[in-house]
């Protein structure tokens, strides 16, 4: 298991929670960038954290809130291990953006968790109430993923 743990070091994990795959497609760019395993919060089990030095976490936006289970899972991260954000959501709006995402970083930063980065791009709103308003329709485009493999990217050397 000791063995395990140290490989991983230099493998990054992403998390990512999505429940209409807009974000699921923004994870799987990520990881393609960073080699990095990816795992949706389903499947996740805390024991893929352990000797971790990078793990992405990425979620939809719902009911104003990233997954809660994306915030709970926080307080489970190894010391010394650094973590990058990432969101879609219908709404878009740098304070909108700033405020779905204040929960998350508020725990990491309770957790002295640094965070090396954070991303975000609108995704389709296809929840039926709103479905008709077609928000953020097309999102996320090519020009969001290519944005998001350049992000990722950038992370190497962060
Ligand atoms: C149940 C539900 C609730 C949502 N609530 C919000 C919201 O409060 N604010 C917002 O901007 N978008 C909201 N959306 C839109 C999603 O955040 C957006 O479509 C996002 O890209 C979904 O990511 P996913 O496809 O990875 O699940 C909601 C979507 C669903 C399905």
């Amino acid at each position: 298991m000791a063995s395990r743990s140290k490989n991983r070091r230099n493998i990054p994990l992403i998390v990512y929670c999505s429940r209409t795959d807009n974000t699921k497609r923004v994870a799987e760019a990520m990881a393609g960038s960073l080699a990095a395993e990816l795992v949706s919060i389903e499947q996740f089990k805390d024991h893929q954290l352990r000797g971790r030095s990078l793990v992405g976490l990425g979620s939809g936006v719902y009911w104003l809130r990233l997954e809660r289970r994306m915030v709970d899972l926080v307080a489970r991260i190894p010391a010394g291990c650094r973590v990058f954000i990432f969101s879609t959501s219908g709404w878009r709006g740098r304070a909108l953006v700033t405020f779905y995402q204040s929960e998350l970083v508020k725990k990491l930063a309770q957790h002295h968790i640094e965070v090396i980065g954070r991303w975000h791009c609108p995704g389709h709103d296809r929840q039926p109430l709103f479905k008709w308003l077609q928000i953020s329709r097309g999102r996320p485009n090519e020009d969001d993923i290519a944005n998001a493999r350049a992000f990722a990217a950038s992370l190497k050397s962060a």
